[in-house]
């Protein structure tokens, strides 16, 4: 049997084989998880069982061929929440933070304690469920299309205690799935933005996670016109929109907004000092105009 110690440093060189930067750190993730200890260093020659060790291995493996962490741990926080994530669904960035933190802070501003609120493309549910623990008191809609991506929003709204989400599943782009929400106090998205461009170029890692979950069309736009045109008549008059967007799009999604009759466009930086968020005010007056 080999020692923890001994399993660490070879699942540790594994892990390096990706990312030397982030060798510690998968290596402990991954210890930690399957020994289901939190700091399993702290007996450093104990032995671990073959078995397990065959199994931390396999793991570190796929790791050194760059399958994602999250997607081995099957895991990871968000807002101080766990989600479960695998193939199939994105995993939850820190950069998406920035946009519950906009939303509350409008909430907060407008003195929203029990807002409609409809989350689009919601993916693992790590927005809805975020806003949800902030606002119990908000009325909190999840749309999503993809199969095994709902398979995931399900668990987690149940995971987190949140099991009053309405989850809707369907078509964004469809108009029969705008219609079938009206009186939305807050549309919040982060819808897939990536271009054509940056799909030829994915690291290992994000090869890994959907393409229907990566894709926004040629300029990685395609889903804010048609969202912004789409949605625009369920959200009330004084409502507001927010979206999460890559780097270098915000002039692009703000001009969009601003077509479509938004005002007061915010934009704000993610943790990186990237422009990463834009939140407007709704101005058109027509409610339902299908
Ligand atoms: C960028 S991911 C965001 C997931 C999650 N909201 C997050 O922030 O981690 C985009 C999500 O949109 C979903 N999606 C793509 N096209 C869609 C459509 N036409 N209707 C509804 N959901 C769609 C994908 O399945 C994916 O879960």
């Amino acid at each position: 049997m080999v020692s923890r110690a001994e399993l660490f440093a070879e699942v540790r060189r594994l892990a390096a084989v990706r990312d030397e930067e982030t060798a510690d750190f998968d290596a402990n993730c991954i210890l930690q998880d399957l020994l289901g200890e939190k700091n399993p260093m702290f007996s450093p020659k104990e032995p671990v069982p073959d078995e397990k060790a065959a199994e931390i291995l396999a793991l570190a493996r796929k790791r050194s061929k760059g399958f994602p962490l999250q997607y081995l741990l099957g895991q990871w926080e968000f807002w101080g929440c766990n989600f479960k994530v695998g193939e199939g669904v994105l995993i939850p960035r820190p950069d998406t933070e920035t946009l519950v933190e906009q939303v509350l802070d409008i909430c907060r501003r407008e003195g929203l304690t029990a807002p409609k609120i409809a989350d689009l493309c919601s993916g693992s549910g790590c927005i809805a469920v975020a806003l949800k623990k902030e606002l119990p008191q908000a009325d909190v809609y999840a749309v999503e299309l993809s199969e095994k991506a709902l398979g995931y929003l399900r668990q987690n709204t149940q995971l987190n205690g949140c099991g009053d989400i309405h989850i809707i599943e369907g078509d964004v782009l469809g108009r029969d799935t705008a219609r079938s929400l009206t009186g939305l106090d807050i549309l919040v998205s982060n819808p897939p933005y990536l271009t054509a461009q940056d799909m030829s170029e994915l690291q290992t890692e994000v090869q890994h996670e959907p393409a229907t979950a990566l894709f926004g069309g040629e300029d990685g736009l395609d889903f804010y016109r048609a969202m912004t045109e789409l949605w625009k008549s369920s959200i009330k008059s004084g409502g507001f929109i927010a979206y999460e967007f890559g780097m270098g799009q915000h002039d692009a999604v703000k001009a969009i907004l601003e077509e479509n009759g938004f005002t007061d466009v915010e934009l704000r930086r993610d943790g990186g000092g990237i422009i990463r968020t834009a939140a407007a005010v709704n101005q058109n007056y027509a409610a339902i105009t299908f």
